[in-house]
């Protein structure tokens, strides 16, 4: 049976596109998707991509990942320098996680440098745009193989 990875992103990651494009670049959520869901095909994955700008429905997504997905890729977005439930729930599942963020966070703002998900992530992936959450996929396919 093909091996289902969860892809979660945080609070603003619905602006994509037009937030901050300097920043963010301009591809939207939607063609994150796509990027994700054409490169799942490729790996013999099953996706199931989802955002949310509360940080309680993203726990409640990766508790639920217990029983319905193999791995998860996570972009916390704001909460990657905020959150302890996300990096708890991380923990609880005991899934290896793919931390993604489109920017480098290391040469932006101080309070960027720091994500209290990494402790809990297999592995983190920033500065490469949309190309991280390929990348983050391609790394989950070979751990689950
Ligand atoms: C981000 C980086 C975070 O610092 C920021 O709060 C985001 C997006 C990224 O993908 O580069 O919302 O996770």
């Amino acid at each position: 049976m093909a091996k289902r990875v969860l892809v979660l992103n945080g609070p603003n990651l619905n602006l994509l596109g037009t937030r901050e494009p300097g920043i963010y670049g301009a591809h939207t959520l939607k063609d994150v998707e796509t990027l994700c869901k054409q490169t799942a095909t490729e790996l013999g994955l099953t996706i199931d991509f989802r955002q949310s700008n509360h940080e309680g429905e993203l726990v409640t997504w990766i508790q639920d990942a217990r029983k319905t997905a193999d791995a998860i890729v996570i972009n916390p977005a704001a909460y990657s320098h905020t959150s302890i439930a996300i990096p708890d729930a991380i923990k609880a599942v005991g899934l290896p996680v793919a931390e993604v963020h489109l920017s480098n966070i290391h040469q932006r703002e101080a309070f960027r440098h720091h994500s209290y998900v990494s402790a809990a992530a297999l592995g983190v992936i920033c500065g490469f745009g949309v190309t991280g959450y390929r990348l983050a996929l391609i790394a989950l396919a070979e751990k689950l193989k």
